[in-house]
């Protein structure tokens, strides 16, 4: 590709420089295509047009550095039929630098194409996966890689952290990282927290960073999570805060000494079939993160659910903070439940 082009410029002293890139800016008359160049004496200017107040500057026709521009999108650059352009999807995941991404059948064809497009207009990414949704008890995903590097292990970034993910063996969702600010926010110095569904940690570590908790156990049934997470706590230097166990978390009553101040409960789908455990770990005052999948017609049946469970099992749910995280299907939402929950009196 040619890397320069010939165009009309402006030649100003490099003491005025600033005030010509500031001038011409405003009047929209610089080309974004190019680059501004420079030499010992003077700055050029490549311009789009020549306005009669800069007859006082010197205009001269030069060669200028092209910018490299990044395709704003993949569908911009993407070779498959226009009539199947309007199947692509808008949005797409990234773990560290390997893209995941969701293709309807009809573009299952064009698989590599996709694959390669994303590559190119995505700088930082070195692998691009086909999945399928995550299923199952470890909430793992079928995954092939359609572009790039052959691997399904990265460094995934948020808050400053950084959590080593195995996207094929391991669940982890880069959409959540808010809510784990948000509830690395709320902790209360010298909690115990107990993350009951930990997978690579992020909750944990999260909340170790960011709170001042006594300590955390992380519990995983996945022993592939649970090497990650033990990488993780390890390389945020959260040694000293956070336990890991690699349990079933309806055991967990059985092999934890100490009652939690603090759960979290991220297991969309099945977290109520655990309420009853949770309970078990519980103070008698407890917060409980509790995060599902719902149809909006059915969050009321399942804090219905959840409160009959309290009540069985000795507690009140006085406040449950309802709130939609993000949506998941048409009518369908990821869904954080922030309860309070009090032992009743016997
Ligand atoms: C949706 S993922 C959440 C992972 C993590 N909290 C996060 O935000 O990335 C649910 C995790 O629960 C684990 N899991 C599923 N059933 C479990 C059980 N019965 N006991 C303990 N962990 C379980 C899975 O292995 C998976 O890592």
């Amino acid at each position: 590709m040619e890397m320069k082009d010939k165009s009309t410029g402006i030649r100003a002293q490099l003491d005025q420089a600033e005030k010509m890139r500031k001038y011409l800016s405003e009047k929209n008359l610089l080309r974004n295509d190019l680059k501004i160049s420079k030499d010992n004496a003077f700055i050029y200017f490549p311009v789009k047009d020549l306005p009669r107040e800069l007859d006082p500057y010197k205009v001269l026709k030069k060669e200028f550095e092209k910018k490299e521009t990044e395709p704003k999108s993949y569908k911009e650059i993407v070779s498959i039929p226009d009539k199947l352009k309007h199947e692509l999807p808008t949005s797409y995941d990234a773990i560290g630098d390997i893209i995941l991404i969701k293709l309807p059948n009809k573009l299952l064809k064009y698989q590599k194409e996709i694959g390669e497009s994303l590559l190119k207009s995505n700088k930082n990414v070195k692998t691009v996966c086909l999945i399928e949704p995550v299923t199952g008890e470890f909430r793992t995903r079928n995954i092939k890689v359609i572009a790039g590097e052959k691997h399904t292990t990265t460094t995934h970034k948020e808050y400053g952290l950084k959590f080593d993910v195995d996207v094929e063996n391991t669940y982890f969702s880069p959409r959540l990282a808010t809510e784990r600010k948000r509830v690395a926010g709320l902790v209360k110095p010298n909690e115990i927290v107990v993350d009951m569904f930990a997978g690579v940690a992020p909750f944990s570590i999260m909340i170790a960073k960011y709170a001042n908790p006594k300590i955390i156990y992380a519990i995983d049934k996945n022993e592939e999570a649970v090497k990650c997470a033990k990488q993780n706590i390890k390389r945020n230097n959260v040694l000293d805060k956070i336990e890991v166990i690699n349990a079933d978390a309806n055991e967990i009553h059985k092999i934890l000494q100490k009652k939690a101040d603090r759960i979290i409960m991220n297991l969309p789908f099945s977290a109520h079939l655990f309420f009853m455990y949770a309970l078990k770990i519980a103070k008698d005052y407890v917060i409980i993160h509790y995060y599902d999948i719902l149809k909006v017609g059915m969050i009321e049946e399942r804090t219905g659910k959840l409160k009959k469970i309290a009540e069985e099992n000795g507690y009140a749910l006085p406040n449950l903070d309802i709130r939609k995280i993000k949506s998941y299907a048409p009518r369908e939402f990821y869904i954080g439940i922030d309860i309070t929950a009090k032992k009743m009196p016997m």
